[in-house]
């Protein structure tokens, strides 16, 4: 055994490496542990160096390999430690409930207009988007208008010049059409109308409409009273009554006007409904024969109907609010309630 060798006791240095190892509680306290032990600078390979004998050799790489198991071993227990601490530490609790995203709703009116639209659809209705801009022309001459009528008046209706307006009606499309295409038509068309209006509880300069279309051999008023009956009873269900008075349009003949009993006083009267019981649903009538022909059907081969209605409205009647305001006031307050 040489000088080197037999100076250190490597029995006890070896008890001694091993208690540090063991102690090591924390993976930067067993590499220090590691360095001092058995790092480049070590006694231990300081010693393995200076070996020049098979004796001293296999005495100080039995402690090496010893000492190096060791360290491994405490490696691998700590990290199981570790491992074993987070488990029980950083555990996510999966049952408890999650951040709320804030999701927003389809506006009312975008509600009654998609029920407006399946009703139709299920009854085999086309529906249909026209445009917003109109001329006198279809917004008021091929639907009959007489000459003296107040719509053409620029107090009642929003002209851009003499031939072009804002439509006041989605009746427009029933020409539309007409024109594009031969009969039997079933349509609904929706979308903004325009009327120059002061803002009230009732009244908004600009809303929305639907407009019903059927065109057919042998279509008869009890049809349109079917239909509306049923669109009726798909917006507001089977509780509200539904009656007709007679009415006036340049374009229908005979016309009608539909009421829903008042759902805010059960048909008692409020001011919703100007105490009687009952609100205006839109207007209808039988297709006037002069419309007919100003699209070039016979009128003896053809028949059809014709309805209108305000989407506002029929929001209000479906919520039950008194006002039509909210519905364009943009208050969420108030939106999110529907
Ligand atoms: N366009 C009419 C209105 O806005 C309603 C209506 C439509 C009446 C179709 C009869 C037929 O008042």
């Amino acid at each position: 055994m040489d000088r080197l060798a037999a100076v250190t006791d490597w029995q006890a240095h070896e008890a001694e490496a091993q208690q540090a190892i063991a102690a090591a509680t924390t993976a930067e306290a067993l590499d220090d542990a590691r360095v001092h032990y058995l790092g480049r600078k070590s006694e231990l390979v300081q010693a393995l160096r200076g070996v020049r004998d098979r004796e001293s050799g296999m005495l100080l790489n039995g402690v090496r390999t010893r000492l190096e198991a060791a360290v491994e071993e405490r490696e691998n227990t700590l990290a199981a430690e570790e491992l074993d601490r987070r488990l029980r530490t950083e555990v996510v609790d999966v049952t408890v409930p999650g951040e709320r995203l804030p999701v927003g709703h389809l506006h009312p009116i975008t509600q009654v207009r998609r029920i407006v639209e399946d009703a139709f659809l299920g009854l085999g209705y086309e529906v249909r988007d026209d445009r917003e801009v109109e001329t006198v022309e279809y917004n008021l001459d091929k639907l009959a208008f007489s000459p003296t009528h107040s719509t053409r008046s620029p107090r009642d209706t929003f002209f851009f010049d003499e031939t072009h307006l804002l439509r006041t009606e989605t009746s427009p499309s029933q020409i539309h059409i007409m024109e594009e295409k031969q009969p039997p038509i079933y349509m609904v068309s929706i979308g903004r109308v325009y009327r120059r209006d002061a803002i009230t509880a009732t009244r908004n300069p600009i809303f929305h409409q639907f407009e019903g279309l059927a065109v057919d051999k042998g279509i008869t008023l009890a049809d349109l009273k079917g239909t509306l009956l049923h669109v009726m009873r798909a917006l507001y269900g089977p509780d509200r009554r539904v009656r007709f008075r007679t009415h006036f349009f340049p374009f229908t003949e005979p016309s009608i006007e539909p009421d829903v009993s008042c759902g805010i006083c059960g048909g008692v009267g409020c001011r919703t409904c100007k105490y009687s019981g009952w609100l205006e649903m839109g207007g209808a009538g039988m297709v006037d024969p002069q419309v007919l022909a100003n699209v070039g059907l016979d009128p003896e081969e053809w028949s059809g109907f014709a309805f209108g209605c305000g989407l506002e409205r029929a929001a209000q009647l479906r919520h039950d609010i008194p006002e039509i305001r909210p519905l364009w006031a943009g208050d969420l307050r108030v939106l999110r309630q529907f």
